[in-house]
């Protein structure tokens, strides 16, 4: 049988609403800057799958989407080493891409990811995350478009998870730590 999960929220840190207005402008203004330009959206699963969700349905312009499956996190902790689980099935050289993440805490997971896809010679490359925790980086990494700045608390909710849980909460709220 199936564990008994209860979820366990200390409190709600932006509510649905707020992010849906920001993810709008995120997308409005990714819209207007690749006009013509066919971006690729690229999301790093898990967490990135809700916000590109919504953020691909934002931009109003044709562009395209891909996944890379990686591996950085146990519990709370980077681990400090990516693993790509399953890479990208499109070509990024000569296209357009932005990078869609989830959370920029040390900045390990990033900074692998950018200077990995950097080899592939795309003919632009940026980051755009939901969430940015600045006080917690330990790798200096270039994050061009940021939805929220945040203090250092583990949130969870949005595609954001603790254990695998809590991804499907459409807000992102603070785990309570008991
Ligand atoms: P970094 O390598 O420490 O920057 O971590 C990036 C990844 O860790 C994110 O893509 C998330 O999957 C995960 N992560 C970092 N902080 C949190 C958090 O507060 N809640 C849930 N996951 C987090």
């Amino acid at each position: 049988m199936a564990d008994q999960i209860e979820y366990k929220v200390a409190r709600i840190l932006l509510s649905s609403e707020k992010i849906r207005n920001r993810v709008n402008e995120l997308g409005a203004e990714i819209a207007r800057e690749y006009e013509g330009k066919n971006p690729i959206l690229i999301t790093l699963l898990k967490g990135g799958f809700i916000f590109l969700a919504d953020l691909t349905r934002a931009v109003e312009i044709p562009h395209e989407v891909d996944f890379m499956l990686i591996r950085s996190y146990e519990g709370k902790r980077s681990t400090g080493s990516v693993q790509i689980v399953q890479d990208l099935k499109l070509n990024i050289e000569g296209r357009h891409v932005v990078i869609v993440e989830d959370i920029v805490d040390t900045g390990l997971t990033l900074s692998y990811i950018r200077e990995h896809l950097e080899l592939r010679k795309p003919a632009s490359l940026i980051v755009c995350t939901l969430l940015d925790k600045v006080e917690t980086r330990k790798i200096e990494v270039k994050v061009d478009k940021v939805g929220f700045p945040i203090e250092d608390e583990f949130v969870v909710g949005y595609g954001l998870d603790y254990r695998q849980h809590y991804r499907n909460l459409p807000h992102i709220a603070i785990l309570d730590p008991k």
